[in-house]
């Protein structure tokens, strides 16, 4: 094994210095993981609060089991009939509204709204898109130009891209004290809509992540997205929910977070990835017969080398099967719970933290320099995740002023590592409150 030093010497001569390693003053090497532990090098375990993706926690032998035994039997393109990739869908389909019963495997969130995308151009034979402010939807270059978290940095908006204000009831434009901001929320993407026929132009979709999670862990409120949908609907698009942070049970009470606007809300199209394969490349786009109809109609094969292989396929079931008898999502909503409460409780100690935020296993604190002004404590929150990380415990950072803590653990996350994580909260923003 390489040094640490010379891992970091041979990355920064061979990889693509673009892509970005977590503490860049000190990275960590880390060789091993099992549950919700990283280990480094020297064995050290880190309580690993980030990775959503490894979502029934790390290394769990069942995944490993279920991969093992399927790549000893085959691994082959969608081409060949399989049955895993029809027992997968079956499972998933039933975890979704019955509408949404048509599925197209991928390997990346990427690429699952890159598909979406298309989508929803060949349905509504319409160009425009209309997104959520400080949205991130991927890394492809039609990606880029729907998430305003990269395109403001790089070439700016195109004319087909719109942009709607964050739903943020902490810090946007309908806070708490508004009577209604589902309402007022949903009016102004009414008001983007009139903005694009005034331009002669046309809906096509409005996409948008269940909960903004880049935008800084936020809880869209509760009918936001129906009242959306009646919007869009109305001018000939589509609603695509991007669940790929936020699917599969991370918020407990529901195995998708879009179901938290209630029953009378569905998307037309439900793009998936990160936690799908527990660290496996495996992604996925649901949709509607019709609109999946509508596709097939252009006469275009849609073939993807690796998209819903019987390895990927085999992998995703194992998944499901380790949510159910673990009772993760049970967990997720005690732990998540528990963690927020304690949270709380150290808000009314410490005037650093704004906000505490968040549903399941998908937490926010907002720290802010002013409770008054809520102005970002951006310094502060590198200095919580530094200091956690000499705790052996990571977290990281989110929204666009990158001042909220963000919690998305594996699911396995325990009672006792919230308790922890508090405890060293307490302790750290004590020290920055008295000028440590
Ligand atoms: C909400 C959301 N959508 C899409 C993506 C892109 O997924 P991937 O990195 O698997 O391509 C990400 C990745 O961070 C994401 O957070």
């Amino acid at each position: 094994m390489f040094r640490k030093e010379d891992s970091i010497e041979k990355r920064n001569k061979l990889i693509g210095q673009s892509c970005r390693l977590f503490y860049s003053d000190d990275p960590l090497k880390i060789v091993r993981a099992r549950g919700q532990y990283l280990y480094d090098e020297n064995g050290k375990r880190y309580l690993d609060c980030i990775s959503n993706v490894q979502h029934v926690g790390h290394c769990h032998p069942s995944i490993t089991q279920a991969a093992t035994v399927q790549m000893e039997l085959l691994n082959a393109n969608t081409r060949f009939l399989h049955d895993n990739i029809l027992h997968y869908a079956d499972r998933l389909s039933a975890t979704l509204p019955e509408k949404l019963s048509v599925f197209y495997f991928v390997n990346s969130g990427s690429e699952a709204n890159d598909l979406a995308l298309r989508l929803a151009h060949e349905y509504t034979q319409n160009e425009d898109v209309i997104v959520l402010d400080h949205a991130y939807h991927g890394h492809l270059t039609s990606l880029i130009d729907i998430s305003p978290y990269k395109f403001r940095k790089l070439t700016g908006q195109k004319a087909w891209v719109h942009v709607a204000p964050l739903p943020d009831t902490y810090r946007g434009l309908y806070r708490e004290d508004h009577p209604n901001p589902a309402q007022a929320y949903a009016d102004t993407v009414k008001e983007v809509i009139d903005q694009v026929h005034l331009k002669g132009r046309k809906v096509c979709a409005f996409f948008a992540e269940s909960l903004p999670s880049v935008g800084g862990q936020i809880l869209l409120p509760k009918g936001y997205s129906t009242k959306v949908a009646e919007y869009v609907h109305s001018a000939g698009g589509l609603f695509v929910a991007d669940e790929v942070q936020t699917g599969f049970g991370r918020v407990g009470s529901h195995f998708w977070a879009f179901q938290l606007q209630g029953d009378d809300f569905c998307p037309d199209i439900v793009t998936m990835g990160k936690p799908m394969g527990n660290g496996h490349p495996l992604a996925c786009v649901a949709t509607t017969v019709e609109i999946a109809a509508a596709f097939t109609a252009n006469g275009v094969e849609y073939f993807n080398t690796f998209g819903g292989n019987p390895v990927s396929c085999a992998i995703g079931l194992a998944v499901l099967d380790v949510i159910e008898k673990e009772d993760l999502r049970g967990n997720a909503s005690r732990v998540g719970a528990y963690l927020q409460e304690q949270l709380k409780q150290l808000q009314t100690k410490h005037p650093i933290i704004g906000d505490v935020r968040g549903v399941g296993l998908f937490v926010g604190l907002e720290l802010v320099t002013d409770k008054d002004q809520r102005t970002p404590a951006t310094d502060a929150a590198a200095q919580v995740v530094r200091r956690l990380k000499e705790e052996y415990i990571c977290v990281s950072t989110d929204g666009p002023w990158e001042n909220v803590v963000k919690f998305k653990p594996p699911m396995c996350f325990s009672m006792e590592d919230a308790q922890l994580v508090s405890d060293k909260i307490d302790h750290i923003l004590t020290d920055i409150e008295s000028g440590h």
